[in-house]
């Protein structure tokens, strides 16, 4: 049986790999650099309408899982001026100490939070809406799972959670050099579909999931698979949707 601490150290491990290589020489790893920072217009090209589609405000309590350099965090609060800050949760300290750098706002500073998105730090319905971008594709299923239990739970409801990552073409040729492609360091990507990922929100009682359709992200050339459950707030009907 795994437990939490197996799945704690084997996060730990990958996170370590991880920071190692995004510090190295390689092409991969300066294109990913260069990707979360100054290139998330490139990267993250859909997120920069996700305000206007999803007609949020300044009420909008944020929490973004795995926010890295904090460029979608700063990006929605920068559009929104959210009345209460903005949280920022990574399990790397390093991607945290980098976002404190690369933000002018200090205020923003607090809200950057180290820990798991399997076992996240917060009480239950904090936050009114989530975004996670590309952290599922290294996890596997059970860690998935896990990490949309914890998404229901902090998630208050009527809330909602964006999740997108690199998804399958369909094509396996292609689907095993975009896994190479995406791969940092020794990791073994999981491209997901729509379906996959909305599977897997259903198995943890995500009673309403849809398939998001963002885009465009023009960068790198891989399809993109994105989702938004949420917690129904009383009374919902699923029949309804
Ligand atoms: C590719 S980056 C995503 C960056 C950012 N979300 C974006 O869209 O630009 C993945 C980030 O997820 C973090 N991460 C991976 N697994 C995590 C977990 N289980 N809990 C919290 N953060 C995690 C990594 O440390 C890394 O900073």
């Amino acid at each position: 049986m795994t437990t939490y601490l197996d799945r704690y150290t084997a996060q730990a491990q990958r996170i370590r790999a991880y920071e190692g290589w995004l510090r190295s020489s390689a092409p991969g790893a300066m294109a990913l650099r260069w990707l979360l920072g100054p290139g998330q217009w490139a990267s993250n090209t859909a997120i920069y309408r996700l305000a206007e589609g999803l007609k949020l405000d300044a009420k909008t309590r944020l929490l973004d899982i795995g926010c890295e350099r904090g460029a979608v965090l700063r990006l929605l609060d920068d559009q929104l001026h959210c009345e209460v800050p903005p949280v920022g949760l990574d399990f790397s300290r390093a991607m945290l100490e980098q976002a404190r750098l690369d933000d002018p706002n200090t205020k923003r500073d607090a809200g950057l939070v180290q820990g798991s998105g399997i076992a996240m730090p917060f009480r239950d319905a904090t936050f009114n809406l989530v975004t996670c971008g590309y952290v599922l594709h290294d996890l596997d299923d059970d860690e998935v799972r896990a990490l949309f239990f914890e998404v229901g739970r902090i998630l208050e409801p009527g809330g909602l959670a964006v999740i997108w990552d690199f998804g399958p073409t369909g094509n396996r040729t292609l689907d095993a050099w975009n896994e190479r492609v995406v791969a940092t360091g020794g990791s073994t990507p999981r491209l997901r579909s729509n379906t996959t990922l909305r599977r897997l929100a259903s198995d943890v009682g995500f009673p309403f999931t849809r398939y998001a359709d963002l885009r465009p992200f023009l960068l790198p050339p891989i399809p993109r698979a994105s989702i938004i459950v949420g917690r129904p707030p009383a009374g919902f009907d699923p029949s309804k949707l």
